[in-house]
């Protein structure tokens, strides 16, 4: 053996190990900067060149069918940049995709050979290619591309079978055979033999320097050149707005919507995906850190495996008003914030809302999972400039107001207005136009895109360029592009020291807290009106817990509304202008801070009836 891959093998810090290592996500990487693109096209180029100079100074003969075997290769090349777009990107299992391929080879060769005595020209033809090959995309692809996975794949397979079949069999088809073009004048395909005698692309013969060249090497210049165009579009595109859009859909398609993505105009929704997001909580983190025991059982005054005491009631409601808040004191001062601090006081210092702008208003919602009444004619007003906390035992109903308000639930019952809008009927990605932005209670970050990608994904619904502008990056596209990188700058602000050294990490690859932080600067690049937030300090520590306090009141003082869902009472009492309290879907308290800590329906519906007198 000789010493080179012993090194390679023994050295772990050998470049071609290291590279080795380093896994399909990092070559990608590296495979696809220009530096390592533009010379292999360069040599590709070269290569009949090379086996022509060969021919002509040996014996060997092969430089034709050589050259047309890799421009062969050069073809499906591009082909298989294409279905990259689609399964890997978009992740759109389609197993027909050759299908296409096929019909728009027949639909040339039809239109250029002997087989309907038709020749078009060259540019004449590739439209018919087009038309056809659209049609057939469309007719196979609006029933088909409202199904996902497995579905999707078994559709598409289907197609792919019966095309195969029709292509064999359309040599005679039964029943137009002997009526109008007579028996031996319908072949439309050749059967197993295929299509002869196809017209040749008229390639120009001489090029200017190059001299005459033989046509097998235009053939492969020219699908070298496909090559390369399709895998710069595919580069480019990948890294702008629509690129982004059909990535995150992949991702997380709730979540993609929710940013303003409009899942219908590019790969459409699955139903399915709806029925995930209120999934019994099973992913919540183990320190939720609210000091609430479980909801007692419906129905129940007293959780018997709570087992709660006049001792354990007292602990609790001591836990309601103080006793985290006054660990959580000794922090104060780095909070930043006005009045008291964490004493679960409302604070003196709030301002007076009565003159400000509705920009939240809810007039008698419901929403019913089949027999159960999760939220049951729920009335609200936010003004602008407030923070709105909603909190209540678990399975109040919080999440699904949120999910009603930003269109991920449709509700049948009721009135939500933004702003004098109203916004039932609307879908999500119409709402977040509107101006709601929201996080969910269970992280949905897009775990393959960066933190910067996540975060310019809320810059979707307000800057403007399409698949086009993506690949010619025209300067509508660079406007675009550049606002919305300006944007995620501005929105880091606030996290600054905990995301801008990971901007180009992987959010799969973030702790809890960042993905939420992530997750947060995402729901502000969307420049809101108002923002849900559900359950910002869920799994967080003390001292994150008092972070997000701080950045909740920095995003109130950019001028945002915020309704939030917290199970962390003494940040509730803290940051709060107003509380409201549900239970089993119903408002029972609303008010300051402090009267609805104090309110006795509000201390039964978290310990029962009984521990409540104890
Ligand atoms: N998609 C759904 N299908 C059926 N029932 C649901 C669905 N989503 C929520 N629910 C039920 O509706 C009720 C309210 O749920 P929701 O998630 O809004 O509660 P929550 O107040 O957010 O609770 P938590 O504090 O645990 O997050 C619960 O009983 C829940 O089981
Ligand atoms: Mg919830």
């Amino acid at each position: 053996m000789s010493a080179q891959p012993q090194a390679f093998e023994s050295d772990p810090s050998h470049p071609l190990k290291r590279f080795w290592e380093s896994g399909p996500a990092a070559w990608n990487a590296a495979l696809t900067r220009p530096q390592v693109l533009i010379p292999f096209f360069v040599l590709a180029a070269l290569v009949p060149l090379v086996l022509q100079y060969i021919e002509d100074n040996s014996s060997w003969i092969g430089a034709q069918y050589w050259t047309l075997i890799l421009a062969s290769c050069a073809m499906y090349a591009c082909l298989a940049v294409a279905l990259n777009l689609v399964v890997g990107y978009a992740g759109l299992l389609n197993l027909g995709f050759i299908a296409f391929f096929g019909i728009g080879s027949y639909a040339y060769a039809l239109v250029a050979s002997d087989q309907l005595q038709q020749h078009y020209p060259l540019w004449a033809a590739l439209l018919v290619v087009v038309i056809v090959t659209l049609a057939f995309a469309l007719l196979v692809g609006i029933p088909a591309l409202r199904l996902r996975g497995d579905y999707l794949a078994i559709v598409t397979l289907g197609f792919g079978l019966i095309m195969r079949d029709l292509i064999l069999d359309l040599d005679r088809p039964p029943v137009l055979a002997n009526h109008q073009f007579g028996p031996n004048s319908l072949n439309l395909t050749g059967g197993t033999n295929g299509i002869h005698q196809v017209d040749p692309f008229k390639l120009p013969t001489s090029l200017p320097l190059l001299g005459e060249i033989p046509h097998y090497r235009m053939y492969y210049w020219l699908f070298l050149g496909f090559l390369a165009l399709s895998i710069y579009a595919m580069l480019r595109w990948r890294h702008t707005r629509t690129g982004r859009a059909w990535v995150a859909i992949r991702e997380d398609e709730l979540a993609a919507r929710a940013m303003g993505v409009n899942t219908f105009k590019y790969p459409p929704v699955s139903p399915a995906a709806v029925r995930f997001l209120q999934v019994p909580d099973d992913q919540r983190p183990p320190d939720r850190g609210d000091g609430f025991p479980a909801r007692r059982p419906a129905g129940h005054g007293v959780d018997p495996a709570a087992q709660i005491d006049g001792r354990h009631a007292r602990a609790t409601d001591r836990r309601i008003g103080g006793g985290r808040l006054g660990r959580a004191r000794g922090c104060r001062s780095r909070c930043g914030r006005r009045g008291g601090g964490l004493r679960g006081d409302p604070d003196p210092g709030r301002p007076d809302m009565t003159d400000r702008q509705r920009v939240l208003e809810i007039r008698g919602l419901s929403h019913r999972f089949g027999g159960l009444a999760a939220v049951d004619k729920f009335d609200i007003e936010i003004v602008q400039g407030e923070i709105i906390s909603l909190v209540g035992p678990n399975g109040a109903g919080k999440t699904t107001v949120f999910n009603l308000i930003s269109g991920v639930l449709r509700p049948k019952v009721g009135s939500i207005r933004l702003l004098g809008q109203e916004l039932v009927g609307r879908p999500a990605h119409r709402i977040t136009h509107l101006g709601v932005a929201r996080t969910f209670q269970n992280v949905r970050v897009f775990p393959q895109l960066t933190v910067k990608e996540n975060i310019l994904l809320g810059t979707h619904h307000w800057t403007r360029s399409g698949m086009l502008g993506s690949v010619a990056y025209w300067p509508g596209t660079v406007r675009a592009e550049s606002a919305a990188h300006a944007e995620v700058q501005t929105a880091i602000d606030l996290f600054r020291e905990r995301l801008e050294p990971r901007l180009e990490d992987p959010a799969f690859t973030l702790s809890y807290a960042n993905r939420r932080r992530t997750e947060m600067a995402r729901a502000l690049a969307a420049r809101p009106k108002l923002l849900l937030l559900d359950e910002p300090a869920a799994g967080m520590n003390p001292y994150e817990r008092i972070e997000i306090a701080r950045l909740i009141r920095s995003m109130r003082d950019r001028g945002l509304t915020i309704f939030l869902i917290e199970h962390h009472m003494p940040l509730v009492m803290e940051i709060s202008d107003r509380v409201i309290v549900m239970d089993h879907g119903v408002k029972i308290a609303e008010g300051l801070p402090k009267e609805v800590h104090n309110n006795p329906r509000v201390v039964e519906a978290y310990l029962g009836r009984r521990a409540a007198s104890a």
